[in-house]
């Protein structure tokens, strides 16, 4: 985990007012539900009192209450009530559980992966998906860690072979550059992948009008999007469940298609064609071992490779960074 950021951890629409939601991030049991005023709050969903899962209990009162023997717990982690000591007795101290920060917007829940005082108001998410953009979504959970399902993502070598009658059409398999740039945490990458005609590969720096091709963005740390169009981009949020598992959510957002019936429309079939290609790169990613990346792990990289470099290597940046702090 790259520590003290924002995390988009879960869909917005994946909790909803009246109960908790369990879910398993940064490798710990959570447990999520929405207050009285539609605030989403975030605590470790173990119980303090004997280990059962308060997402298998209920919310009332702005309070989750545990399902074994009603602890009462606020979003600040802290338990305000012990039933069998009498609901007016004082809590001792210790009855608390860690609490997370987190907050909903632009379709997602966030959580910061770091110490509350250190998190900065600004959330990651692209900048053109702050406002009116309409979206579909669908999710999956990948058995990897989520620096795999993210380069992936990063891959330009891998479309001719993994995807040869979708997005990978025409053979292209020589890779130009790629050229990359860093812009603040925003990673942008440009595809030039031509049939191979016995040419020698451009290097980046030899690519003429760079950025008139096709080009791709990471965002630190878990997001992603393929720049189709100004008006169509296919986006991904990279969940990190565990070492070994990833709940890949994926958006196609539009608005070429006004009308709302027809719009919804697009945005699903849109969505339908992304999710054959996402199963195209699953049957090759999770064979790759180990499930998890580091910046040196003995795989020999390619100089197409580079935007899966920049990943590892400001990711580890940031790990240092963190560890200094
Ligand atoms: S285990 Fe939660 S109240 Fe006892
Ligand atoms: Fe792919």
């Amino acid at each position: 985990m790259i520590p003290n950021q924002w995390y988009a951890v879960l869909s917005s629409s994946e909790v909803r007012r009246g109960r908790p939601v369990g879910a398993v991030r940064f490798g710990r049991r959570l447990v999520f539900w929405r207050d009285e005023e539609d605030n989403v709050a975030c605590l470790d969903g173990t119980c303090c009192h004997r280990g059962a899962d308060l997402a298998a209990g209920r919310v009332e009162g702005g309070h989750v209450h545990c399902p074994f023997h009603g602890l009462r717990y606020a979003a600040d982690g802290r338990v305000v009530a012990i039933p069998a000591n009498g609901l007016e007795a004082e809590v001792p101290e210790n009855f608390r559980v860690r609490p997370w920060l987190a907050v909903d917007a632009f379709g997602f829940i966030w959580v910061f992966y770091g110490k509350p005082a250190d998190a900065p108001d600004d959330l990651p998410m692209f900048e053109e998906f702050r406002g009116d953009f309409p979206y579909a979504e669908r999710y999956e959970v990948w058995d990897v860690h989520y620096s795999r399902a993210i380069e992936n993502q990063l891959d330009v070598i891998h479309l001719p072979f993994v995807h040869p009658n979708t997005i990978g059409r025409g053979h292209k398999t020589l890779v130009n550059g790629p050229v990359t740039e860093w812009d603040d945490e925003t990673l942008t990458f440009y595809v030039k992948n031509e049939p191979d005609c016995g040419q020698t590969p451009q290097t980046a720096d030899e690519i003429e009008n760079w950025w008139e091709l096709n080009s791709l963005q990471y965002r630190v740390p878990n997001l992603w999007q393929n720049r189709i169009a100004d008006d169509l981009r296919v986006m991904a949020a990279f969940a990190p469940v565990d070492d070994e598992r990833t709940k890949i959510y994926l958006r196609l957002y539009q608005r070429m298609v006004k009308a709302p019936v027809l719009r919804g429309l697009v945005c699903a079939a849109g969505n339908v064609a992304n999710g054959v290609i996402l199963h195209q790169d699953r049957r090759v990613v999770l064979t790759q071992r180990p499930k998890k990346t580091e910046l040196q792990m003995g795989e020999n990289l390619l100089r197409g490779d580079k935007p899966v470099l920049e990943f590892r290597s400001r990711r580890e940046e940031l790990k240092k960074a963190a560890e200094r702090r």
